[in-house]
């Protein structure tokens, strides 16, 4: 029977197909952000830069944008896939807005297409989250 969660080789694989689709001939730097919701399905995202710098958008919020159109509120994991010497972590907006959407304890992982790994808990990212929600 298939797993309800895609295993590691499955997200990397994710990864390495759809940084190709990151566009940013700005930075030159793609990013492939793919998340694992709590149902198992993969909601993908890739960074989209403008010409106006800032609108710019990275991969995590266009990853999370999908997966709460598609109706779905609860993350589980994030594999974040870059080609940076060191694996790009999430930049300090794309932590509250993981963090909105994840409990404390889901796992992100970052890697390279050398197969450099960091991993961590949301929380470990970002301590002392901000939220509106009463705890
Ligand atoms: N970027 C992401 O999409 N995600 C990250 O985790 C780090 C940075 C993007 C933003 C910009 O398009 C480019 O990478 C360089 O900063």
């Amino acid at each position: 029977m298939k797993e309800k969660y895609p295993s590691h080789d499955e997200l990397l694989a994710i990864g390495q197909k759809y940084i190709a689709n990151s566009y940013s001939p700005y930075s030159r730097f793609p990013v492939c952000c793919v998340i694992v919701s709590a149902s198992g399905k993969t909601y993908v995202g890739v960074n989209v830069e403008n010409g106006a710098y800032p609108l710019s958008r990275c991969a995590e919020q266009i990853a999370v944008g999908a997966m709460v159109t598609a109706g779905e509120r609860q993350i589980r994991e994030v594999f974040i896939y870059s080609r940076a010497d060191e694996p790009a972590t999430p930049c300090g907006a794309c932590r509250q807005i993981i963090s909105e959407f994840a409990s404390s304890d889901a796992s992100l992982t970052c890697e390279n297409e050398k197969g450099v790994k960091l991993s961590f808990s949301v929380a470990e990212l970002l301590p002392h989250a901000f939220s509106l929600k009463a705890k």
